[in-house]
């Protein structure tokens, strides 16, 4: 069934595959902050809107968000500005996204958020992790540790919130390749990259999957097929978030 779908963050470039994927079957709003960018919004089929999460208020989320079916957030500071821009579109736009879907009365769109693989509480080592899981972590945590940190912020942030739906997706290091249309799901190692196109896939699939409500889904490079790999994840029904 077509649904009213909002992208925050949507000149990006998991968004603009994204928006490809699902406008010809729903009616895809693209928020971006600049006007420069409207004719490639236009160009994947979705209608651009100008909000910034730093400059607009909750209020004119709220406003753009009333009467849409589902709402995605993948927007992100890219590491520009210094930690305190990565805390203002990562961490403070995230909180904005959250507080404007529960100031909506009447119906709630539901919320599938990017997030990313291995966001947790740093002292919370997963128990499937090996030795090169425990290293790439350290890692990455020494190289990009604003991110880490508000990224993790945020997410406990959405994990308590229970006015609306919402699903994480938390992909590994994204890559540039070729869709694969497959990926490894659930219970990840972190060592490998997953392509943005595939990650605009998993993110179309979940358009339909209301049952995915209250899952994070780790999702880095692998053989499974997206479809089923999402599948047998909701199925199961245990989620990739450990606080
Ligand atoms: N890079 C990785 O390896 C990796 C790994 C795991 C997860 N992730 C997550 O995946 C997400 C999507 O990745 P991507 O490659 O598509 O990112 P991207 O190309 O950097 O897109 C991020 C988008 O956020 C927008 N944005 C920045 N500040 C904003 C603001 N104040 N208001 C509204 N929009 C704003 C940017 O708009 P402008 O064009 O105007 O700057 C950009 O279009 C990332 O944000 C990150 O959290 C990334």
């Amino acid at each position: 069934m077509s649904k009213k779908i909002t992208i925050v963050g949507g000149h990006g470039n998991v968004s603009l595959k994204l928006a490809k994927l699902l406008s010809p079957t729903h009616t895809v709003t693209s928020i971006i902050r600049n006007a420069d960018q409207e004719q490639d919004i236009k160009d994947v089929g979705a209608t651009p809107l100008i909000l910034s999460l730093e400059d607009n208020s909750v209020s004119d989320f709220a406003k753009s968000f009333n009467g849409q079916d589902v709402v995605y957030f993948s927007a992100g500071a890219g590491g520009k500005g210094g930690e305190e821009r990565t805390k203002a579109v990562d961490y403070e736009g995230g909180i904005k996204v959250f507080d404007a879907l529960e100031a909506i009365e009447g119906p709630k769109p539901r919320l599938i958020h990017v997030s990313a693989v291995d966001i947790r509480d740093p002292n919370k080592v997963p128990a499937h992790y090996d030795e090169a899981d425990r290293a790439m972590s350290e890692r990455v945590r020494k190289g990009i540790p604003a991110y880490m940190k508000w990224k993790y912020e945020s997410d406990k942030n959405l994990a308590k919130r229970t006015a609306f739906k919402w699903t994480m997706l938390r992909p590994g290091g994204l890559n540039n390749d070729e869709g694969t249309d497959k990926a490894d799901i659930g219970r990840t190692h972190i060592c490998t990259t997953v392509s943005r196109q595939n990650v605009a896939k998993a993110l179309a699939l979940l358009v339909d999957r209301e049952d995915a409500a209250g899952l994070s889904i780790d999702f880095v490079g692998g053989e499974t097929p997206i479809s089923e790999g999402l599948e047998t994840f909701i199925k199961k029904g245990e989620t990739d978030w450990l606080g």
